[in-house]
């Protein structure tokens, strides 16, 4: 996406054709940083301190970092250590175990020579593809946003809800939950946002400076006033992204989604879920099972004698999901649902 006068990706190959650079999102809003890792340690510590961050984007991050790592080595060891050490990083988000079981099973494959070219092929092909699918998903939520504003008879801006950030900057380029959102604001459908800030970690800043570079109308609100819109009919829609969705449609997505949904169920208002394929897990048919990353009591910036807790996702059932926006359609948040959109993997 432009930033003033640049297109940027969150994350790109340098110069010299093997370093990588990346956004440091723990800079952002206040500063656009590019930093330049060359070892996969980098590249693991900018995932767990969320330089990097967002689903699709981590991913995406770890297919590059295991290509660092076999940059002095490319044995198998080197291999099985570096996927170990990126898949130790963040346990919630499904597409890092998604895109480094690839990377691992491609490369293993390959003779030890063979393997660093092809590894950071692959990282490139990984981005170029999380790039399309976010632009398909834009699509087909572009569509939904049009139906939803065309119901409201065009009398005023269609009034949208998003929490954290599933904008760009949690994928390569567009997002999942943000694409939808650029493509209706540049086809000229008005809208505004509502952005939750997002507490502990304030990604809702991040989406309000990626809304703002776009020039999309928005308004950040405290995490607790989702509940208040819906309910005095200022939301017409929520769309939120995923970290991890199962095979029958529960969402994990950043802690206080589910109260948002759960808002959204008593008032009526259409709660839909932007899934990229990546993001959905296969294996589990129940929300329950998904693991939730607790993080450092730190980050919730109180006194060391304070006692906290600090879950970063929570998981929302499929029931209270009116639909589930992947880039092959819009589908029930059901297994049934996504079984006629990805029926190779019902079969
Ligand atoms: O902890 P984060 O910032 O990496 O969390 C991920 C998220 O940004 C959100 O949960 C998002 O909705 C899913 S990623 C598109």
């Amino acid at each position: 996406m432009r930033v003033g006068d640049r297109w940027y990706r969150t994350i790109w190959l340098d110069d010299d054709g093997w370093s990588v650079l990346i956004i440091d999102q723990t800079a952002l809003p206040g500063e656009l940083v590019v930093l330049r890792l060359t070892e996969v340690e980098q590249v693991a510590e900018a995932i767990r301190t969320m330089r990097v961050r967002g689903a699709p984007l981590i991913g995406v991050a770890a297919a590059y970092g295991v290509a660092l790592a076999l940059r002095s080595d490319p044995g198998d060891e080197a291999l099985r250590g570096g996927v170990g050490m990126l898949a130790a990083t963040r346990p919630t988000a499904v597409n890092l175990h998604w895109a480094l079981e690839r990377v691992d099973r491609e490369l293993r494959r390959l003779e030890p020579e063979a393997r660093g070219a092809a590894a950071y092929h692959l990282a490139g092909a990984m981005a170029d593809e999380d790039v399309a699918t976010c632009q398909r998903i834009g699509e087909h939520g572009e569509r939904l946003i049009r139906a939803c504003w065309e119901a409201l008879g065009h009398g005023r801006p269609m009034e949208v809800l998003t929490h954290c950030n599933a904008g760009w900057l949690a994928a390569v380029d567009w997002g999942t939950a943000l694409a939808p959102i650029y493509r209706a604001h540049d086809a000229g459908i008005p809208l505004h946002v509502w952005v939750d800030e997002t507490r502990p970690r304030n990604q809702g800043l991040l989406t309000e400076w990626e809304l703002a570079r776009h020039g999309v109308p928005r308004t950040v609100v405290v995490d607790n006033a989702g509940g208040h819109l819906m309910r005095t009919g200022r939301v017409d829609l929520c769309l939120v992204g995923t970290d991890r969705t199962t095979r029958t449609g529960d969402v994990a997505n950043k802690i206080g989604t589910y109260l948002k949904a759960l808002a959204a169920h008593d008032n009526g208002v259409p709660f839909y879920v932007a899934a990229p394929s990546s993001s959905i897990d296969w294996q589990l048919t129940d929300g329950a099972a998904i693991p939730i990353e607790e993080r450092g009591g730190g980050e919730l910036g109180l006194g060391a004698d304070v006692p906290v807790a600090n879950p970063a996702f929570d998981v929302t059932p499929g029931r209270l999901i009116t639909g589930l926006v992947t880039e092959r359609g819009v589908a029930a948040a059901t297994a049934a649902g996504l079984a006629t959109l990805f029926p190779e993997r019902y079969s």
